[in-house]
């Protein structure tokens, strides 16, 4: 090597390392973010340092990052929004070449669309995951062939060492909100020794956020003598299912004071089975004996129903994943170390009270945000 070359490789590698610095002092990342977030259970995410030739690799023109990712399906307004934030973060622009498959709620096509994706040698495979179970045998092969697996929203029942990172949301938390949210509700109407019927609608059976939900939720019926749990039928997070639902409860049961939805699209068609069928319910009626609604995801649509005072409580399942999603790809491209491999998402409960209350469990205080229509005409989603 001549002296002429080794002064512009050495020029090239201190240059890298300017940029570097620069970049570690002022870029702010989505994973930057998270970290704010930080409780016992949100992990930093560790920086290792890079080597000469790294730093120098960073510096040439990059390769398209090849990356399979299958979604659960189009069940859901949430699911819209998570399958758009997944395609703008895996966009061409941002350097990647994505090949995206929507599962239609169907198990058999997700894992078959991993298979596929091993076969043609993806960089990265992103999976949301429609149900818990099913995933070992798949990830295992994954992981032998060295792709590594991102999970998005949903967990999985399968050892951590198969999959690289998970960025989702903590369910049960999200039906401990909804809990704590009626019982202080219905201790401020007066209504605490009054015997509560409640229903809810769950979401596709087996699918960790309808797990999760419910098992938040549950704690709340157990404690509360008053709350009596009269049917949790599957609504499949579907706007169709929720009101099929809803009309079979309305011909069951007398009387309902409690629905829980656990979507927005289900709370959608729980309120037209109610509309059709002449029941009032919302805050408006709640005086004259109208039911109580319920519902977890917060879309714009769901917060909309908030403001309209259809809606109690919306308790937020943040879709936007697939950034945080590219965040960690990046990192990993540039040689660095996720230090953890479950990440949280930031996530609201919102009400239309413009006292919110505050959720306390295991004495972490949640603040509720009050829907307006100014926070509406900010929401992404
Ligand atoms: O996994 C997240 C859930 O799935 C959302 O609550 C729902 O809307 C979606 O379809």
């Amino acid at each position: 090597m001549t002296k002429k070359q080794r002064k512009i490789i050495r020029a090239v590698l201190e240059l890298g390392f300017f940029c570097l610095l620069l970049s570690a002092c002022a870029a702010k990342t989505v994973l930057d973010d998270l970290d704010r977030f930080a409780g016992s259970d949100i992990g930093a995410y560790g920086q290792a340092g890079m080597t000469a030739a790294q730093q120098a690799a960073a510096l040439l023109p990059k390769k398209q990052i090849r990356v399979g990712f299958v979604q659960v399906g189009h069940e859901s307004d949430w699911r819209i929004a998570a399958t758009k934030s997944g395609k703008q973060a895996f966009s061409e622009e941002n350097g990647y070449d994505l090949h995206f498959v929507d599962a239609d709620n169907d198990p058999k096509v997700q894992v078959e669309a991993v298979r596929r994706f091993i076969k043609e040698r993806m960089d990265y495979i992103v999976i949301d995951p429609i149900l818990t179970t099913g995933w070992t045998a798949v990830l295992k092969e994954a992981y032998h062939a060295k792709i590594p697996v991102i999970l998005l929203d949903r967990t999985i029942d399968c050892k951590d060492q198969y999959y690289a990172a998970w960025f989702g949301s903590d369910f049960v938390r999200e039906g401990e909100w909804a809990g704590e949210w009626l019982q202080n509700y219905l201790k401020k109407q007066g209504r605490d020794q009054e015997t509560i019927h409640i229903v809810t609608i769950n979401g596709t059976q087996g699918a960790s956020a309808q797990i999760g939900r419910t098992q938040g939720f549950a704690q709340y019926v157990e404690k509360n003598a008053n709350w009596k749990l009269l049917a949790q039928e599957c609504g499949d997070f579907t706007e169709s299912g929720g009101k099929a639902v809803m009309e079979r409860y309305l011909q069951t049961y007398e009387r309902i004071d409690v629905v829980v939805c656990q979507n927005d699209n289900e709370a959608f068609g729980a309120c037209a089975a109610l509309d059709e069928a002449g029941v009032a319910y919302g805050v408006d009626a709640e005086n004259d004996g109208g039911v109580i609604l319920i519902s977890f995801d917060a879309t714009r649509a769901g917060l909309e129903a908030v403001l309209d005072g259809k809606i109690h409580a919306d308790f937020e399942c943040n879709p936007l994943s697939p950034p945080y999603a590219a965040e960690a790809i990046r990192r990993l491209e540039a040689g660095e170390v996720l230090t953890e491999k479950d990440y949280y998402l930031p996530e609201d409960c919102f009400t239309a009270d413009e006292e919110p209350m505050t959720l306390m469990i295991d004495f972490t205080p949640k603040q509720m945000v009050t829907v307006t229509k100014e926070l509406l005409e900010d929401r992404e989603y």
